[in-house]
């Protein structure tokens, strides 16, 4: 079942690995550039060796490294991993799935996971591994499509039928699970896992990796002036950063 699921993942992301990579690397996408990677920088530890988990083409795993970080980068596509190596710098980068990560027991004092597992079938399968490479003390840093507010169904509405006109933030149905394919560009269809909010921090907790901050930024600057006709949009965040520690 486990290699089922791997091998339909491989699949989608080898097919859409270039328009990732177009579209939000490497300086392309404001979100990243202004909110992103200065968020996960910030909340690094101070120093040691860090796995970027889904690293994609490795941008999150080459800021990790600019602050002074053993960064070793893991993603389960060869498209991602060919681009990740040839933007060079000083990180490393194995082939692996975020639920059988190919790195020994405590083998690392922090694991990135950035808009990763939203896309994984196997949540308690990734968030055990983390636990298992994780040095006790250790951090897991999991930046999400912010599961209340970015459900199936949510976004912006301008009705301008009721009288007066009204602009709201709509939230689709945010308690049951659910798995959607979403076209998020023309030809590319992506699949999200949808889950409450509880269901992340409840697995990590069960598997011994404790909330310890969340942060949920306003929408940086690049998205304000797209969204600027809605008052309401600086309130809705479009992301949350979880920071687990690993029990001692
Ligand atoms: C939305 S991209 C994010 C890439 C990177 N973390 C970033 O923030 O730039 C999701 C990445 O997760 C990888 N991925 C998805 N499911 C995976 C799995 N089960 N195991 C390993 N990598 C996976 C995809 O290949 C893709 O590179």
């Amino acid at each position: 079942m486990a290699e089922h699921h791997d091998r339909e993942t491989i699949d989608e992301w080898h097919r859409h690995a270039e328009w990732w990579q177009r579209e939000f690397t490497d300086g392309a996408d404001a979100e990243y550039v202004e909110q992103i990677i200065p968020m996960l920088t910030a909340a690094l530890p101070a120093g040691g060796r860090v796995l970027d988990v889904g690293c994609g083409d490795g941008q999150v795993t080459r800021a990790a490294a600019d602050v002074g970080i053993e960064a070793v980068g893991v993603d389960i596509v060869t498209a991602q991993l060919a681009v990740a190596r040839s933007r060079g710098g000083t990180p490393t980068y194995v082939r692996g799935a975020v639920a059988r990560l190919p790195v020994a027991n405590a083998a690392v004092d922090g694991v990135i996971a950035c808009l990763v597992l939203e896309h994984v079938n196997d949540l308690d399968g990734a968030l055990g591994e983390f636990a298992r490479v994780l040095r006790p003390g250790g951090s897991a840093l999991v930046v999400l499509n912010h599961p209340i507010l970015q459900t199936p169904g949510s976004g912006w509405i301008d009705d301008q039928m009721v009288d007066p006109p009204e602009q709201y933030w709509r939230i689709g149905p945010y308690l049951p699970e659910a798995t959607t394919q979403e076209e998020v560009d023309d030809d590319v269809v992506i699949t999200f896992h949808h889950r409450p909010l509880s269901r992340y921090v409840n697995a990590a907790s069960a598997h011994g990796l404790h909330l310890v901050r969340m942060h949920e930024p306003a929408p940086p600057a690049a998205y304000l002036e797209q969204y600027w006709a809605f008052d309401a949009a600086d309130t809705i965040p479009r992301l949350i950063l979880l920071e687990f520690r690993r029990a001692v």
